[in-house]
């Protein structure tokens, strides 16, 4: 079991890490160690006990005045009782207070992985994961806190989440909950951070601690473009390949806030979970609250073993659903081939030509249903549009299928246009503050999903939809984040739940899939990558990276991804080039090699393609598919990454990345040129990952190199010119 307990001491286990708490003194739940896998030791001989002005000290103390919660290392930490730092609970109780004093009083373990009811979380086989339960009680109300721990030795992943339980008479107003804290002793970190806007989000911000309060959040109903749940603390020094790094990833897709702190002492504190801001749960006797989970881990040598573990750790055991394994199809979705403007006849054409190139399933986007003939209207109506689906969707889905491809369609099931009939039904359903004219976003409303009768509206049309058609895959996009939070199905008292209700309202609709149309594909969106998140992960295995196509932005944005989440969950197409949003022109083989770090896919016309690119998007296709598993499966190294940071050697203006499979005999390294240079200089890229004694063969140029050579020396990378050129070579290790 990689949990033990010695002397009220917890060592949490996992293949080259270790995370201890202790019961101490006075049954305060104390933090003593994160780090690179240790013994049993006790650790908090580490402890410093000192006289510290303006650190008060617990009653039980006594005259102790080197004992302080202000200063000691903790589990979780409660507001008003002498932490000064930032809290993870605030609770107004029956008489107005707000202290609430949690010592512990009993811990389970137990084989498997909690649960969370209502909520996405990791799982697993009951012998991958072991769990502990503290139960703490406040000391003088029946107020409990369980602090859950599932312990995942093979990816190194402590998971944490926590649940309040009133067994009190009275009521008890929750103002605050988050779901994790960790305690380190020392503030000498980076926050490395992941910032963007719609059509460039994920930007990777790297910042030193300092004293006082930093961090990430959202207030925007969705965890948003603009900073995302997932946060790294990292020594000074660390890059891909060296330092410690303790990551963050939020299982949740609403409001939150990830926050660091370096204390008056240099020890720092990093907290993640539900934001605060507006977030008022009323428990009632014998109710409970339950903190969403976050996903931790730890690694003593870089950003590539972080990511490593986020990236096997989300796709197998937090991604659902057929296509967690299921080779992906790889499609062409006709947004930006043809937006709004369509007909079956022009889209069976395009379905045509892609079926000859390969292309394995067709995506119908935005436009298909109600009045939808631009973004005014139709939301909400999802029966089909029979002016531009003349022939209806049955047999339209019937005609792709005929083609020998898959069929998939667009939805936007949580809003609604003004012109719409739901609206015009039940305006009563969106979220907006009564009396108040409210606020638009990309001219459109957002129904109250906090709401089961307004869900049950929705899932009833999309499920004649879906029952009615050969769906194979839905898009499931938000086109606007959320204001004027107020719903008609809760009292004016229990207002500060609806942004917490909203998400659970999605998760619960989402389940709803799942449960009922087992092999769909589901494919996550918001505006792009506006709710790209472990919680969306849990339901939709993949997400719209950015509804920016532009392969050379992408480079910036999938590389910031890459840190938290799996090249399995980065949506990515090749669109035409000049691209629609930047208007750059780039080269096909860069945009393949760009999307294929993704899900692969078209997004264009290839009906206005030449000849000479078809012939390329048939190799890509084909080439994509027998790389297939290493990119999905491989082990994943950012080389060289778009802002010119690399590990080593003269890679500016080079942003390269490798798949090595798992017994190391296979890799494949690309490269996109960023530059376009004249009389450009060389470049040498070194590959990681491979086997040092082994002989590689370069496929394209039957060359061979040892596996030592290729990883200090590296390889030359062509000097091609034109708009980013890009390389993608394999290597197989040479059989005797
Ligand atoms: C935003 C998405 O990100 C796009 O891909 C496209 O589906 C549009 N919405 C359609 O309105």
């Amino acid at each position: 079991m990689s949990i033990s307990v010695k002397n009220q001491t917890f060592t949490l286990s996992t293949n080259r890490t270790a995370y201890q708490m202790k019961v101490g003194a006075y049954n305060f739940l104390f933090h003593t160690y994160y780090g690179k896998k240790i013994d049993e030791t006790d650790m908090s001989y580490l402890f410093s006990y000192q006289d510290v002005g303006f650190s008060g000290n617990p009653y039980d103390a006594g005259k102790d005045r080197t004992f302080s919660i202000d200063t000691l290392p903790l589990e979780y930490s409660s507001f008003g009782i002498g932490d000064f730092r930032g809290d993870c609970i605030q609770a107004e109780l029956a008489d107005g207070s707000s202290s609430i004093d949690f010592r512990y009083r009993s811990h389970k373990i137990y084989a498997g992985k909690y649960g969370l009811t209502d909520l996405p979380a990791m799982y697993g086989e009951e012998s991958e994961w072991a769990t502990l339960e503290m139960h703490l009680f406040d000391i003088k109300e029946e107020i409990e806190l369980i602090l859950y721990y599932g312990v995942m030795e093979k990816w190194d992943i402590i998971t944490r989440a926590c649940r309040l339980v009133n067994h009190t008479d009275n009521t008890v107003k929750l103002h605050r909950m988050l779901s994790a804290c960790l305690d380190l002793p020392s503030g000498n970190y980076d926050m490395v951070t992941f910032y963007g806007r719609h059509a460039r989000e994920r930007n990777m911000e790297r910042a030193r601690l300092h004293h006082g309060i930093q961090g990430m959040e959202s207030i925007r109903g969705a965890s948003s473009h603009q900073y995302n749940p997932f946060v790294i603390l990292c020594e000074p020094h660390a890059d891909e390949e060296k330092g410690e790094c303790y990551g963050m990833s939020f299982v949740y897709s609403g409001n939150f806030l990830a926050q660091a702190e370096v204390t008056q002492r240099n020890t720092s504190r990093l907290v993640m979970g539900i934001h605060p801001t507006r977030f008022l749960f009323t428990l009632e006797k014998g109710e409970s609250f339950t903190a969403p989970e976050v996903i931790l881990t730890y690694s003593a040598k870089g950003f590539h073993r972080l990511s490593s573990n986020y990236h096997k750790a989300v796709r197998n055991n937090l991604c659902r659903g057929k296509y967690k394994t299921a080779r992906r199809p790889v499609l062409i979705n006709n947004w930006e081939g043809t937006y709004f403007d369509f007909t079956d006849s022009l889209l069976l054409q395009i379905a045509e030509e892609s079926a000859k190139l390969g292309i394995e399933m067709f995506v119908l986007d935005d436009g298909w249903f109600g009045k939808r003939n631009d973004d005014f209207s139709g939301l909400g109506d999802w029966y089909v549009n029979e002016s531009k689906l003349k022939c209806g969707l049955k047999a339209f889905s019937e005609k792709i299928h005929d083609l020998g491809m898959q069929f998939g369609i667009w939805f936007e099931p949580e809003m609604v246009s003004e012109d719409s009939d739901l609206f015009r039904t039940h305006p009563d359903y969106v979220l907006n503050v009564p009396g108040r004219p409210g606020c638009r976003g990309r001219y459109q409303f957002v129904l109250d999903f906090s709401r089961k009768e307004v869900r049950d509206l929705v899932y009833e049309q999309m499920r004649k939809i879906l029952d009615g058609a050969r769906i194979d895959y839905i898009k499931w996009d938000m086109n606007r984040h959320l204001t004027n939070v107020w719903s008609a199905g809760l009292p004016a008292e229990r207002q500060g739940e609806v942004y917490h209700r909203y998400v659970l309202g999605l998760y619960e609709f989402l389940e709803r899939l799942h449960r009922d149309y087992p092999d769909l594909l589901l494919e996550g969106c918001c505006g792009g990558g506006g709710r790209f998140d472990a919680g969306m992960l849990y339901y939709t295995p993949q997400i719209w990276c950015s509804d920016n196509t532009d392969a050379r932005e992408r480079l910036f944005i999938q590389y910031g991804t890459s840190f938290g989440y799996p090249v399995s969950a980065v949506g990515s197409h090749v669109s035409a080039s000049p691209n629609h949003q930047t208007g750059r022109e780039c080269s096909l083989a860069a945009r393949g090699a760009v999307a294929m770090a993704g899900t692969f896919g078209y997004e264009l016309n290839v009906n206005q393609m030449t000849e000479e690119e078809k012939e390329t998007v048939k190799k890509q296709i084909t080439d994509y598919k027998r790389f297939y598993d290493l990119i999905q499966d491989g082990e994943y190294y950012r080389l060289s990454g778009p802002y010119g940071n690399t590990a080593s050697g003269d890679t500016e203006g080079v942003c390269a990345w490798e798949f090595v499979s798992e017994d190391r005999t296979r890799a494949l390294l690309f490269a996109v040129l960023t530059e376009s240079q004249g009389n450009p200089v060389q470049k040498v890229i070194k590959l990681r990952g491979l086997n040092p004694e082994s002989v590689y063969t370069r496929v394209d140029s039957k060359e061979f190199y040892t596996g030592t050579a290729l990883m200090n020396g590296g390889i030359l990378l062509p000097c091609a010119g034109g708009y980013c050129p890009a390389v993608c070579m394999e290597f197989t290790v040479r059989k005797e």
